[in-house]
């Protein structure tokens, strides 16, 4: 029997409550109140520390949230997931990211499977090993110095953010640059200037039909093909998917193939072979690390108490926000350059997983899931959108992400960044009251008028919650407890929303809607295959392409 979503459950009345008895307190006052709230809502465990003391809550709401994953059965879940049940119910599939990095002996999803997934593991650690050392070359035995990552979504995002985060890891690995969109100029770039003798193009995509990925492949084998003829085409090529007839169609050979399974979601993929460019870029042992790092969550989330269980935290203070408090966008603040593309991953996989409004049983959602994740690196944020998000009308949850030590060695600018994090976290908590304002008047002794008039435009209200998320230096571990911190939340918001954060029904009614407009696209007199007011657009776009004259409407 289906255990009732977090909604229907007796806590979740009791936080409306709560909402509503804290909504005219600001945040400054419960830190007034009770100076130990650091000790009280931090926690630090698996080498990550989370502050979430700037959170607008209190001791009673802390309490009735951690209600909220007994009442879901969040243990049950998450057990059923790691034995491989089928959780993903709409697509009859088991979840099984967490079995792409376990350890030998684990047995995680069975033993067939853990046997697969080492393989697997070693085959596609080998070949990046290979390559890295330059015995795996090029048609004519050059070195491969450039990886052309092809994918899009899942097969995408996760490599191309982790291979940023961790390029201090490259040690002489060759350049991954990644090409994702449709319009192909990433790609005619990127090929204007490659050397077709040491370059390698991976691609990588679960399916092998997607429109994006599989026409910049075709564009990359016919460049190469017209730069250095067929036959060399087999040894610049390696592929990811679960589909091996398209691979050995595609011409891949049987060596550079790697396998993954029905039971990867795409934007849970990192860990497979999907990462095969990520493995490139920092070598084996690094991105065993990197597994090691996540492993190291998967054992915190399964065996630490609610109370002291991060992704537990994070979802259930995304919760509050989302729910009790009407702030229904996250922003993610890396005060890292190197995870300027985190915002952008975590945008598929909480917004992909969670963007969801039926429950498990096909009932529409009568309470908001999932956060709009948007987001930038700390410095550059702070001067462009931090205004709106200390002084604008609509107001945002923050998390702020804070390495302790520099990943380029520059402990001295670092310094200006662990200062620059925690300054935001408190102007954004405690505002500028009136009061302080009136004082800096004082002792600037400016006119009266003047006070009046600048006053309002200098107060800031405050209680803008954010959640600082600590760890000791951007490495391949961190990095892997970090994603793994990230996706364990996703999971905990899904089951207390009670719906399927693994399916993904959504995008496919614009891609098929895609594919029946192309003719018409292609050729505006065709027979018109559009809805009357995309005919028209297509006419008015055909005329700009060259293709014929509009009047202007
Ligand atoms: O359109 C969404 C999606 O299906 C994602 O779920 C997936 O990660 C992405 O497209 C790419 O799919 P594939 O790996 O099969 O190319």
């Amino acid at each position: 029997m289906r255990i009732a979503p977090g909604p229907h459950s007796a806590a979740w009345s009791e936080l409306d409550a709560h909402a509503r008895r804290l909504a005219a307190v600001p945040t400054r006052e419960l830190f007034e109140r009770d100076p130990r709230r650091f000790e009280r809502f931090s926690r630090r465990a698996a080498g990550l520390l989370i502050d979430a003391s700037r959170q607008h809550l209190d001791e009673m709401v802390f309490g009735r949230l951690l209600e909220l994953p007994e009442a879901v059965d969040l243990a049950g879940y998450r057990e059923a997931m790691w034995h491989g049940e089928k959780i993903d119910a709409t697509e009859e599939r088991s979840v099984l990211h967490v079995a792409l990095r376990q350890g030998r002996g684990e047995r995680v999803g069975g033993a067939d499977i853990e046997r697969e997934v080492l393989e697997e593991r070693a085959r596609m650690l080998a070949f990046a090993e290979g390559v890295r050392s330059g015995r795996i070359a090029g048609s004519d035995g050059r070195r491969f110095e450039q990886v052309v990552h092809i994918g899009i979504g899942g097969s995408d995002l996760g490599p191309a953010m982790a291979v940023q985060a961790l390029a201090h890891h490259a040690h002489g690995g060759p350049d991954c640059a990644f090409v994702s969109n449709v319009e192909g100029c990433r790609l005619s770039d990127l090929l204007a200037r490659a050397d077709p003798h040491s370059t390698l193009f991976i691609v990588a995509s679960k399916t092998f039909a997607t429109l994006e990925t599989l026409t910049h492949a075709r564009t990359a084998r016919q460049w190469l093909r017209e730069q250095l003829g067929e036959a060399a085409v087999p040894r610049h090529f390696a592929a990811v998917s679960v589909n091996h007839r398209a691979m050995d169609s595609f011409g891949v050979h049987p060596e550079y193939r790697f396998k993954l399974w029905d039971w990867v979601v795409g934007r849970f993929s990192l860990w497979s072979s999907i990462g095969v460019s990520l493995a490139l870029a920092i070598g084996a042992e690094a991105f065993e690390a990197f597994l090691a790092g996540a492993r190291e969550m998967d054992a915190h989330f399964r065996a630490a108490p609610w109370a002291e269980n991060l992704p537990v935290l994070l979802a259930l203070i995304g919760v509050w926000n989302i729910n009790f408090r009407a702030l229904p966008t996250l922003a993610v603040l890396p005060y890292e350059e190197r995870l300027a593309r985190l915002p952008a991953y975590l945008q598929q996989l909480e917004m992909g997983s969670n963007g969801k409004s039926v429950t498990l049983e096909g009932r529409r959602v009568e309470w908001q899931t999932a956060a709009v994740i948007w987001g930038g690196p700390g410095s550059n944020a702070q001067h462009s959108f931090y205004q709106l998000l200390h002084q604008g009308s609509p107001r945002a949850a923050l998390d702020l992400l804070l390495p302790a030590r520099s990943s380029c060695g520059n402990e001295a600018q670092h310094a200006l960044a662990i200062a620059s994090a925690l300054a935001q976290a408190e102007a954004f908590m405690t505002g500028y009251p009136s009061e302080a304002v009136r004082a800096e008047f004082e002792l600037e002794g400016l006119a009266p008028a003047r006070r009046e008039a600048l006053e309002p435009h200098k107060v800031q209200v405050g209680s803008r919650p954010s959640t600082l998320i600590a760890f000791p230096q951007l490495d391949p571990p961190a990095l892997g407890r970090l994603i793994a911190l990230y996706e364990h939340k996703v999971f905990t918001q899904g089951v207390i929303w009670g719906i399927n954060s693994f399916d993904q029904w959504g995008v496919e009614l614009g891609k098929r809607l895609a594919d029946q407009l192309l003719p018409s696209v292609r050729d505006p007199a065709a027979q018109p295959a559009a809805a009357a007011g995309v005919q028209r657009m297509l006419e008015h776009l055909a005329a700009w392409r060259g293709g014929g004259s509009l009047t202007d409407i």
